[in-house]
């Protein structure tokens, strides 16, 4: 298993050190346009090889705007693209769309060309959208574009109901607790799915109020717009691992179900739209779409998501060309 990480940025570089560490690829490759980063960056994970027991070879490579060289990444099976500007405080994921729009195409054009084989996970923002630009662009099957957005939102509704029940007199830990965030991975329009929510399977509406619950889906919501205030800039380890976790699911063909932004076919009754849904990953990629009943006004959110979702698509204009 060779894996590409386009951008050697704090999320890049997180991917890149979680998959060494979790060791199950032979080659990572971490590339940049900036010189001596992306180099810089695999050499310090290297150099913790031998302390975290790896045996996954860390890469980097310079590939200069002006001559773009991505032939250190000939051959990858999958290939995460992380590159473009992240948000400063006070912006939206869906700012970015203009300057990230020619970056990413730039990106995936340049690594399908050394990797015609390649699954590519795309993290840079505004996510969902430059999923669909990937998939317009590159013309490839959709089992093989995925965004991430629906693991990490996942991830951090599982912390906020952990530390709601923290509260709420009952132990819990982000890994006792089950929970889905469908929709997009948007501040406004992600869809934390509240009837899907458990503790150990019990219901977490039958353990905290709905004042709880709702603060829980609302500290969701604006989880990554919290960090970018916290930080200045946007958050890194939890989008990392949500990506190497993406990647472990499909290296391993473990057929995980994994919520994640993939291209609609008639599915949740939309069509060519790239939005969050469960997903089983498996070597292919995208392996099936599960489709859950949506329950009460969840349905209604998740309408509202896709009209947000394709409204952002429609801001991509000439990139789409
Ligand atoms: C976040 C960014 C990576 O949610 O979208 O932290």
């Amino acid at each position: 298993m060779k894996v590409t990480v386009v951008g050697a940025g704090n999320v890049g570089a997180t991917v890149a050190n979680v998959l060494a560490v979790k060791n199950f690829c032979s080659e990572v490759v971490l590339i940049d346009i900036k010189e001596g980063v992306s180099e810089g960056k695999a050499m310090d994970i290297m150099q913790t090889a031998h302390m975290l027991n790896f045996d996954t070879t860390v890469v980097g490579a310079t590939s200069p705007v002006d001559a773009p060289d991505y032939s250190a990444t000939a051959g990858s099976d999958v290939v995460v693209v992380t590159s473009g500007m992240p948000r400063k405080p006070g912006m939206s994921r869906e700012d970015l769309i203009g300057v990230n729009a020619k970056i990413v195409k730039g990106v995936v054009d340049q690594a399908l060309k050394h990797s015609p084989n390649a699954i590519f996970i795309i993290i840079s923002n505004p996510m969902d959208a430059m999923t669909y630009l990937t998939l317009k662009d590159s013309k490839l099957p959709r089992n093989r574009v995925l965004g991430q957005g629906g693991m990490l939102d996942s991830s951090r509704f599982r912390y906020f109901l952990s530390k709601a029940l923290q509260k709420a007199g009952y132990p819990a830990t982000p890994t006792d607790i089950d929970g889905t965030v469908i929709g997009g991975h948007s501040d406004k329009t992600m869809v934390p799915l509240v009837s899907l929510a458990t503790y150990r399977g019990i219901p977490i509406t039958q353990l905290l109020s709905k004042e709880e619950v709702d603060d829980a889906v609302a500290q969701t919501k604006v989880g990554g717009a919290t960090l970018t205030k916290l930080l200045g800039t946007s958050a890194w380890y939890a989008p990392g691992a949500a990506a190497a976790a993406m990647v472990e699911a499909i290296a391993l063909d473990a057929k995980k179900l994994i919520p994640c932004c993939v291209a609609l076919d008639g599915e949740y009754g939309e069509k060519d739209l790239c939005i969050g849904v469960p997903v089983i990953l498996g070597k292919n990629g995208m392996e099936k779409i599960v489709e859950y009943k949506l329950e009460g006004d969840e349905k209604a959110k998740f309408a509202e998501s896709v009209a947000a979702a394709r409204d952002t698509n429609s801001k991509l204009g000439d990139a789409l060309k």
